[in-house]
């Protein structure tokens, strides 16, 4: 079984949460970092600017690893997750550049970028600590729902509700979001040594309750966090409020 913890609100568990990453981090220092996009955490990134402000978050020696990027998007083009990430959270903490891992969007051979990710994340001793947001198809980083999941770090073609929800990024233009992702895959998520998804409000509560009580199935990538030994599931109320 998933261990679930339930929080008052959605500030409430990104206060928790970041408490979490902040302990972790004081008791290995050197601690790897997966991190997850999307609106979800960004409260939880507020929340570590804040600790780290208060002297209370030392990323001076950990290692991130971020789980995806739009095909196609540079670096420094604001609307991709790395320039997210910098935003949010990079630009307020203080995480060493040359430690902070993501994949290239704008990467010419697209197999070998996966590659190359893959071997960091090896040299890197692995993921220590995962963290992973939800989508409302029930995505993890951009594993998309079908017939199959890829093991490992991919190309992934985004479902229409995907783009959707990432349209914010792009100005609302549907058009604008691209079509593909990298994303590192199943196997690397599921090779890390501690996973916790974060999941917040009602519109998550129907895909928190497959994952947690339904049958493992590619049609719900998340479903099958059910088979890692330390893996964690927070949640604010509204999301919760299926179980
Ligand atoms: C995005 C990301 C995921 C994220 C999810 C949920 O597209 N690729 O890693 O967890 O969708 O996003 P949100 O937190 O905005 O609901």
């Amino acid at each position: 079984m998933m261990r679930v913890r339930i929080f008052s609100s959605a500030d409430a568990v990104a206060r928790a949460l970041a408490r979490h990453v902040a302990g972790a981090l004081r008791s290995e220092p050197a601690l790897v970092l997966g991190l997850p996009t999307g609106r979800t955490p960004i409260p939880l990134y507020r929340e570590l600017a804040r600790l780290h402000q208060a002297g209370r978050a030392d990323f001076s020696r950990a290692t991130t690893f971020n789980l995806d990027e739009f095909l196609g998007l540079d670096a420094r083009d604001p609307r991709s997750y790395r320039a997210f990430m910098q935003r949010h959270l990079f630009d307020h903490v203080n995480v060493q550049p040359r430690r902070i891992h993501f994949l290239d969007g704008t990467a010419r051979d697209v197999a070998r970028e996966c590659d190359r990710y893959e071997r960091a994340i090896d040299r890197a001793g692995g993921i220590d600590l995962q963290l992973l947001g939800l989508g409302t198809n029930g995505h993890i980083g951009f594993n998309e729902p079908g017939r199959a999941l890829f093991a490992r770090t991919h190309c992934a073609r985004l479902k229409p509700v995907s783009r959707r929800a990432n349209a914010p990024l792009f100005g609302n233009r549907l058009a604008a979001v691209p079509r593909e992702a990298l994303s590192v895959g199943m196997a690397t998520i599921l090779h890390a040594k501690r996973i916790v998804l974060l999941a917040t409000g009602a519109t998550k509560a129907r895909c928190v309750e497959r994952m947690i009580n339904g049958p493992l199935t590619p049609r719900l990538p998340a479903s099958l966090l059910q088979l890692h030994q330390n893996a964690e599931v927070w949640l604010d109320r509204r999301a919760a409020r299926n179980l």
